[in-house]
């Protein structure tokens, strides 16, 4: 696809000789054995500075800049001083690190996950990475998988809206900025379907459920300008995406125009050979060059066999030739001909800022989502003495979760002390990890804060769990310390919604917390105490059990929905068929209520308004997340029981009553539809305004 600027690369590109321009879609991991030889020939196009897939658990030290200038010296060696591109899993945070990317999209907050992307760009820049692997649009429907706790769960609408957001925080409106970088929309597409919720497992996607669910999200970052997308390791329908020429090309660039470059997973293009689509490392990599995937990820089966393929002529020049042209354009884009270096003064500048700790301490509290307060026991006021006990009690690093190779634990204040420097004065605090001391010493308080949940190796790439009960011997201990009578807080660090059904029912307030980042643990204790209250939305469903999943809100209604008066209907034998908690639910300390819902039109043309009353009826300002959903009664496919396509965060003081309203749009309500195509159909529609995706005001209209 010839483009504005593209007469320089083209102009470079017929300088180039095949090797060179192999060695430009081909990525390497950072090493120090890395032959200096292979960058002064020009073999490589990108350095990748994490240290492998399970990067975020200690596996990886830090980028710098001097890490980044030495290689990128040895590649201005080179015959036509083309520059490397140094990428880096850069996904909620650098050094400051914010909420997991499942907590940010708790917040429905949008705007908040771009000025943590925003943060994340300068920080990262700094330190010489000028690409980030992010942001990880996957849609995730089942909870065993271990990385849904790097996208923003179930809802492709919550998703999108987050994917610009944080597109558009990484990149700016222009990525030649030193402070911005290139952002990557992955794992295209569909890796959350996984069978199992196992990594690296296939999974089967309907083609109108591929275009409405897990596509959106990726369509609303190319429409954002993303620079790069990741091909994912699923086989998808039979397919493994990174051979997939339909989604690689023709659904990428020829349906959306997509003019950035496809860079494969780890080890992706080889692992074609694994997945039996391909014979060798040869015939890998011509079927993933085919297919639109520009850059090897690490395998080195490009740089080894595309030279001898293209002297074999089983190779097209054209599309060598493409993906070189579109790797170049993305390094033009980025300012890397200009300004390859990065000044490694900028790093004690550009980190860890005040301001960048406030940010990721307000997206903490934002993040949390409070699932029960009987008594409204929170905020703990008037308490003399409280005990809390748990293994997280002296999280440090701990609070980052997965995919935080450059968080620092010595940047964060251990949850114990962040904990006392916010009770309130004259309450004691106790804190002990030990069960049997918990016991002894919950006697002796008036409330107790039971501190469980997961540690982020269980969260990320490769962290699956058949169970999604809390972990070994933590239900025995709530159990213990519940019985003694006393009120009990529970607090819940995940990457995950846990199936914590007992929990729940035992404990007199649950608050979610995932895992919080940098300023979690000052964010707890502000919340705990009543500095600040909870405003947080579960952005995935939350299970009753394991055995459930997949559940989720947007699912169909079946010809024996569970409200049909029949015998024979949808549900288990041994579990009520509702999830422990719906997508969208989340309590604050204070009350709404919704009233008087208005749809302006009977009949939608164009466009129709839809508002509601809401008013804050208890003794405390807060924040609702008011929802809009809606549901196709009839359509030439059968459609989901509910549809989130509006949200708003809206601050009420205690008594204040305000009008919220929502403009829809007919293409809001567009679908695949049977004859395969995207539209709208008349009809008959349902629209609510509510508190979460099972409850709020009904109304409907006609399209
Ligand atoms: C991993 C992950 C991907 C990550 C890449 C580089 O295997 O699947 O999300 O960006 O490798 O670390």
């Amino acid at each position: 696809m010839p483009h504005e600027n593209d007469s320089t690369i083209n102009e470079l590109i017929s300088q180039m000789t095949p090797e060179e321009k192999i060695g430009q879609l081909n990525q390497f991991s950072a090493s120090p054995d890395l032959h200096p030889d292979l960058l002064r020939q020009g073999g490589l196009g990108s350095l990748l500075n994490a240290s492998g897939a399970l990067t975020g658990q200690g596996f990886s030290d830090s980028g710098n800049a001097e890490i980044s200038n030495h290689f990128q010296k040895l590649a201005l060696e080179s015959r036509l001083k083309i520059p490397l591109i140094f990428g880096r899993d850069v996904i909620h945070g650098f050094r400051t690190v914010f909420p997991i990317p499942l907590a940010q999209a708790a917040s429905f907050n949008p705007e908040l996950a771009g000025e943590a992307a925003s943060v994340a760009a300068r920080e990262a820049s700094a330190c010489g990475i000028k690409w980030t692997f992010a942001p990880m649009l996957d849609i995730a429907r089942d909870p065993r998988w271990g990385r849904v706790a790097e996208g923003n769960g179930e809802d492709p609408y919550l998703g999108s809206q987050i994917a610009v957001a944080t597109v558009k925080g990484f990149q700016g409106d222009d990525y030649a900025a030193p402070d911005k970088i290139i952002a990557c929309a992955k794992h295209y597409v569909g890796y959350g379907a996984s069978e199992g919720g196992r990594d690296y497992e296939n999974g089967e996607i309907s083609e109108p459920t591929l275009r409405d669910v897990y596509l959106p999200p990726f369509f609303a970052a190319v429409k954002a300008g993303v620079g790069t997308i990741m091909s994912a390791f699923i086989d998808l329908n039979g397919m493994p995406a990174t051979a997939d020429r339909r989604l690689l090309t023709d659904v990428l660039r020829g349906e959306w125009g997509f003019d950035g470059f496809v860079v494969s997973d780890w080890e992706s293009v080889r692992e074609l050979t694994y997945h039996g689509i391909a014979e060798d490392d040869a015939h890998a990599a011509r079927l993933a060059l085919h297919a639109g995937l520009d850059m090897d990820m690490v395998s080195g089966v490009y740089l080894n066999t595309l030279g001898e393929s293209l002297q074999q002529g089983k190779l097209s020049a054209v599309e060598l030739d493409e993906a070189v042209c579109r790797i170049l354009r993305i390094k033009q884009r980025a300012g890397l001909f200009e300004q390859p270096f990065t000044d490694p003064a900028r790093e004690a500048r550009d980190t860890l800022r005040p301001e960048d700790r406030e940010l990721a301490r307000q997206f903490a509290r934002e993040s949390m989502v409070l699932l029960k307060n009987e008594g409204s026991l929170l905020p703990l006021q008037g308490f003399q003495r409280i005990l809390v006990a748990g293994n997280f009690i002296h999280a440090r690093s701990e609070l980052f979760g997965a995919w935080t190779p450059d968080g620092r634990a010595e940047d964060v204040t251990p949850f114990d002390e962040a904990l006392r420097q916010l009770a309130p004065k004259g309450t004691e605090l106790w804190f002990t990890e030990a069960p049997d001391m918990a016991l002894h010493m919950a006697h002796q308080v008036d409330a107790v804060v039971l501190v469980v949940g997961e540690h982020p190796i269980r969260s990320g790439e490769n962290c699956n769990v058949s169970d999604l009960g809390l972990p070994p011997g933590q239900a025995e201990f709530v159990e213990a310390v519940v019985s003694l009578g006393k009120p009990v807080v529970l607090v819940v660090f995940a990457g995950r919604p846990l199936a914590i059904t007992r929990q729940l029912a035992q404990a007199d307030a649950v608050l979610y917390a995932w895992h919080p980042g940098s300023e979690g643990a000052a964010a707890l204790g502000e919340l705990l105490f009543g500095q600040a209250s909870p405003s947080g939305r579960l952005p995935i469903t939350m299970p009753r059990a394991t055995g459930q999943v997949p559940i989720y809100y947007n699912s169909k209604n079946s010809g024996r929905p569970i409200n049909r008066d029949a015998l024979f209907r949808t549900r288990y034998q041994d579990l009520i068929p509702k999830p422990l908690l719906p997508f969208g639910y989340g309590l604050t300390y204070t009350n709404f209520e919704y009233a008087n819902l208005k749809v302006s039109q009977e009949t939608l043309r164009g466009s129709l308004e839809v508002s509601a009353e809401i008013s804050n009826t208890g003794s405390r300002a807060g924040v609702e997340v008011v929802q809009l959903y809606v549901r196709d009664l009839v359509g030439s496919l059968t459609r989901p029981i509910r549809e989130l396509k509006g949200f708003q965060r809206t601050e009420l003081q205690s008594g204040e009553t305000r009008r919220v309203s929502f403009t829809l749009r007919e293409e809001d309500l567009a679908f695949t539809r049977a004859d395969g195509t995207w539209g709208v159909e008349s009809g008959k529609f349902h629209v609510w305004i509510a508190q979460d995706s099972q409850c709020g005001l009904q109304g409907e209209f006609r399209l």
